[in-house]
């Protein structure tokens, strides 16, 4: 009942009858869904297909995003033959606990310890994931620990042909030019990242009318992201730590974050 596909041109759009299956037609989604598409194509024709779908009774139902990491243009330190799981995501409680998930990641985990395509066929050294949590199905970082991922350094991961190496990650040191004003970065990885990024800027320009607040996409311009230690959000030359969930908390970061 579970078939699980890579991405190829014609099956392209079933990602997003996945994860954007309730917002199909909302203008901004449709924004995040453009960026990932184009990102996704681009991928597919450098490296191969960068998502798999797995489909439960013919229809798509989950899907898997990982990519080398070397791939990423605003990490400066990659380590060489290491993949990345960027989400799996199952949104339909009808069709979980039926295996899609676990189907999808059994399929990297097998493609890893054989040739992945998108490593021209190198073996992967390691795969590590940053899970977070939407508050549906199973949390990520439970799912990872189930399929043997173990906790790493701001990260998990998972070992295949060689040892967990941490990486550096970068910081933010006050630039000049961010004072006065807000820098957001959004991914097109993730189709939900751009309108995320317009509702951050609404809620922003919501404390201060004029506060100029930019977006700015970190794998079309990746030396911004690197010249801020790949920080997501920056307001006055302050990081702003807490997600834009924890509404009060994120205020309050922003209030403090201007009055400095
Ligand atoms: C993690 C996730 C992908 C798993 O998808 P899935 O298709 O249900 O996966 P499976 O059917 O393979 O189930 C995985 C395990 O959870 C169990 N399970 C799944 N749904 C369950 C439920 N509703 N209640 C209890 N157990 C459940 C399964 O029995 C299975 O257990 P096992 O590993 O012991 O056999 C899904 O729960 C999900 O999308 N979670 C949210 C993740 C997220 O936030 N992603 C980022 C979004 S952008």
């Amino acid at each position: 009942m579970i078939r699980v596909e890579d991405i190829n041109v014609d099956n392209v759009e079933d990602v997003f009858k996945v994860c954007s299956y309730n917002k199909l037609e909302d203008p901004l989604q449709q924004s995040g869904i453009t960026l990932k598409r184009q990102w996704l194509l681009g991928m597919l024709r450098k490296y191969g297909p960068c998502t798999k779908l797995a489909y439960y009774d013919d229809k798509p139902v989950a899907q898997i995003l990982y990519y080398p990491e070397s791939a990423a243009p605003f990490i400066t330190n990659p380590r060489e033959d290491v993949v990345f799981i960027n989400c799996v995501y199952n949104p339909f409680p009808q069709a979980r606990g039926k295996g899609a998930g676990t189907a999808l990641i059994n399929k990297i985990l097998h493609e890893c310890r054989d040739k992945l395509p998108i490593l021209r066929g190198k073996p992967c050294r390691f795969i590590v994931a940053k899970p977070f949590n939407t508050g549906e199905g199973i949390p990520l970082d439970k799912f990872y620990r189930t399929n043997g991922f173990k906790q790493g350094q701001h990260e998990m991961f998972h070992e295949i042909a060689a040892e967990y190496i941490p990486r550096v990650m970068g910081e933010y040191r006050p630039l000049p030019e961010d004072r006065g004003r807000a820098v957001m970065f959004y991914d097109p990885t993730c189709e939900f990242s751009y309108p995320f990024a317009v509702h951050v800027k609404e809620f922003l320009q919501g404390i201060d009318t004029d506060l100029p607040v930019d977006l700015i996409n970190s794998w079309l311009q990746p030396e911004e992201s690197i010249r801020r230690g790949n920080q997501g959000l920056i307001v006055n030359a302050t990081v702003i730590r807490s997600f834009w969930i924890e509404k009060e908390k994120f205020r309050n970061e922003v209030i403090q974050a201007l009055d400095k």
